[in-house]
């Protein structure tokens, strides 16, 4: 649905350049919800910005719904006709709504459809129609100044919808919104998702985010993406970043001699009683020193930190075990003298 090879946007001013993106390959499948996490200037708003060419990127491409928007006219305010029409079919939602204190929240919500020309009549059908869907129906003569931040942001969602968008771009939607509200609009972006068959690619500093609505994910640092794929992807990726911090597990061994190791569940592993039939078919002591469980997409899955008697090579075969079982193992600490890195055995894994 998006796709963006090398994509780079470098700024100059003032006779210095910083490299904002540094050759970014993007892929954005239909219908789903997509996250960008990174840490502030990592170049997340950047990218959401080129994405409907607000940004003119310095080179690369960008293409939304098989059209390469890039190849579409000039940028910013002489966008040509073709341009504007491609980026009616994409909404943009931000982090501080944007929204005219001196419209009412219907006005508001027409605001795009009256720059498309729409009929005065069919706007205000179509407003009140989104109004409704984003749970406003009662607000529409209102003013911005009177709502909660919840509700501007359902308006700013409402606003985005204007166009019947196939995507919609969310730019730290929910970081200006208490933990409560947060959640009732990520509920409501990801019912849109569904209801609407709608793309979403949102960028957030928020695991939790990405942990409560993302099919996939991506970890942008310095410009560059460094990690991307759907959430159970990542899971699989050995040393995967994005992986341990949305399943932290901790735990420390507190015993001299023993084996750590890291088992990631997910899939059809996830429901079976692996670690106690590991104990069972190998007679050994499993301490648990951390887990993290979580149900994605219906789906259980999750990191364990378990702890082995025994020394790294001593607990070849049960690790062997449980990779059997279809689940990723990544030892922490093998308690040798030179006890081996999670490298030898991410390779051994892999092949
Ligand atoms: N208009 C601009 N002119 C010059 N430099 C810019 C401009 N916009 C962004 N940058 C620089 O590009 C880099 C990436 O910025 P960007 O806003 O994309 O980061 P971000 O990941 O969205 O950060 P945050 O989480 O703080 O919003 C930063 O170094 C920033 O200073
Ligand atoms: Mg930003």
């Amino acid at each position: 649905m998006i796709t963006t090879t090398g994509l780079t946007k470098v700024y100059r001013s003032g006779g210095r350049e910083v490299t904002a993106l540094d050759g970014v390959d993007l892929h954005v499948r239909e219908g789903e919800v997509y996250g960008v996490i990174g840490q502030s200037g990592a170049g997340k708003s950047t990218l959401i910005r080129c994405l409907n060419l607000l940004e003119r990127p310095t080179s690369g491409t960008v293409t939304v719904a098989g059209q390469d928007l890039t190849a579409l006219g000039g940028g910013g305010q002489r966008a040509n006709a073709a341009l504007r029409a491609a980026r009616s079919h994409i909404g943009m939602v931000f982090q501080h709504f944007n929204l005219l204190s001196s419209r009412t929240v219907q006005d508001n919500v027409e605001l795009p459809l009256e720059i498309l020309k729409v009929p005065r009549r069919d706007r205000a059908r179509k407003a009140l129609e989104l109004l409704d869907l984003v749970g406003l129906a009662d607000k529409a003569k209102a003013y911005p100044g009177q709502l909660s931040g919840g509700q501007k942001q359902r308006v700013g969602i409402a606003r985005a919808l204007a166009g019947d968008p196939k995507v919609l771009l969310s730019d730290e939607a929910t970081s200006a919104l208490d933990p409560e509200t947060t959640r009732s609009i990520l509920t409501l972006l990801r019912d849109l998702n569904q209801q609407l068959g709608l793309t979403v690619v949102l960028i957030t500093h928020e695991m939790d985010v990405v942990k409560t609505i993302c099919d996939s994910a991506a970890l942008m640092k310095g410009g560059r993406i460094v990690e991307q794929g759907t959430v159970a992807e990542l899971l699989a990726t050995p040393g995967s970043e994005l992986a341990r911090e949305l399943f932290p597990v901790g735990g420390e061994s507190l015993a001299e001699g023993r084996t750590v190791v890291d088992v990631t569940f997910h899939g059809d592993a996830a429901t079976r009683p692996v670690i106690s039939e590991l104990a069972r078919t190998y007679n050994v002591d499993v301490s648990i020193l951390g887990a993290a469980m979580d149900t994605l997409g219906g789906k259980q899955v999750g990191r364990m930190r378990i702890e082995l008697p025994g020394r790294f090579e001593e607990n070849v075969v049960p690790i062997g075990f449980l990779r059997e079982q279809g689940l990723q193992v990544d030892v922490v600490d093998g308690a040798a003298d030179d006890a081996p890195t999670t490298t030898p055995l991410q390779k051994e894994g892999a092949q």
